[in-house]
């Protein structure tokens, strides 16, 4: 069924299959329509961070940016959804066409540039979702912040989303928007954990429940820089971390067409450099942080090599669009956790 849509969809532009797919999912998650996708997954529970997560394969950040289709992807038997990048305000990000698909080499590049219809929209879509299952936010900054005050866009977003999520994701790792990644590295580092962390315990106080905090991580870094974001997590006493976003390198696709658009690369071609950077950060962390891995799954032998690596969970996006939600009961089937 997912492949004859697929056929179909693989041929119109790949920013309005996704729309057109969104809404199709939005109007269909949590009625009867939801037949269409839904299916069980046999029960793999993995405990981390306090929480029990049904089966270890999440739906990566970016895909459900507003969170308007929750209860659709939970039905289709995700053990965990990661809605947003979510920024203060609303913003419309980057001009189109930019989201381009790579079928020989079963990637995407995409520079979306954190289109989203802000935080208060996304609250409310949540708040609305039947899902009581694990649900992650992911936070970041509107691209008019200047860089020297992204701290406070995260701990707007922090504050506004901490009682309605089961984590919450701080990403500094999108290639799409200027300046970002730099707060991955050094002094901007510290400062902006050192302030979550305050962010965080405050309001935990205030909710009297804990919500983890993870922060998610480029791919296109070295063991040395690594190494310093592992020591900045424990510093900061942060809960967990993703690894990874998407990649500006273009060495395995640059003869393809779109090859060359400027933007971040998803999917087949990342999986390796993803995967080595897990396990750069598991021996940096020494086992003192849980590890999510997100890069280029698109079988259970590719969730494998990131457990085997040292992640604990796994999420998926371009392998999702690529293989639709067959690949989720797939991968939790064959999965040796
Ligand atoms: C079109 C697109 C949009 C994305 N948007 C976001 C985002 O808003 N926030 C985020 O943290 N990651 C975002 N990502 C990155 C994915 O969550 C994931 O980390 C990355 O694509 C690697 O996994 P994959 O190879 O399974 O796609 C996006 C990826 C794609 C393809």
């Amino acid at each position: 069924m997912y492949q004859l849509l697929r056929s179909f969809l693989f041929t119109q532009d790949a920013e309005w299959s996704h729309d057109v797919t969104i809404n199709s999912l939005k109007k269909t998650g949590g009625t009867g329509f939801d037949c269409l996708y839904k299916q069980s997954i046999p029960n793999k529970p993995v405990e981390l961070f306090g929480l029990t997560f049904p089966n270890p394969v999440g739906l990566a950040a970016g895909l459900d940016k507003n969170g308007e289709c929750i209860d659709a992807f939970a039905a289709m038997g995700f053990g965990f959804i990661e809605v947003g990048t979510v920024t203060p305000r609303p913003q419309p990000g980057n001009d189109k066409p930019r989201m381009f698909r790579l079928p020989p080499a079963q990637a995407i590049i995409n520079r979306m540039g954190f289109n989203n219809k802000g935080v208060d929209y996304l609250v409310e879509q949540v708040k609305a979702a039947k899902y009581d299952g694990i649900l992650g936010i992911n936070i970041g900054k509107n691209k008019d912040t200047p860089n020297e005050e992204g701290k406070n866009d995260y701990l707007v977003c922090l504050e506004k989303v901490y009682q309605y999520a089961s984590y919450v994701t701080v990403n500094i790792s999108s290639p799409n928007t200027p300046g970002l990644r730099s707060l991955q590295y050094g002094e901007a580092l510290d400062d902006l954990l050192g302030a979550i962390k305050q962010k965080q315990l405050e309001l935990e106080k205030k909710f009297a429940k804990y919500v983890p905090v993870l922060v998610k991580i480029a791919p296109d870094m070295s063991e040395e820089e690594v190494t310093q974001v592992a020591e900045s997590l424990i510093k900061n006493e942060i809960d967990g971390v993703i690894a990874t976003n998407t990649t500006l390198n273009r060495d395995k696709v640059a003869h393809l067409p779109h090859g060359n658009e400027a933007g971040g690369l998803s999917g087949m071609p990342v999986r390796h450099s993803s995967t080595e950077i897990i396990r750069m950060l598991h021996q940096a962390l020494d086992g003192k942080l849980p590890v999510i891995g997100v890069g280029g799954i698109n079988s259970a032998q590719a969730a494998q090599e990131k457990m085997d690596a040292g992640a604990q969970l796994v999420q998926i996006y371009t392998g999702f669009i690529y293989r639709g939600p067959k690949l989720i009961k797939e991968i939790s089937e064959e999965l040796e956790i």
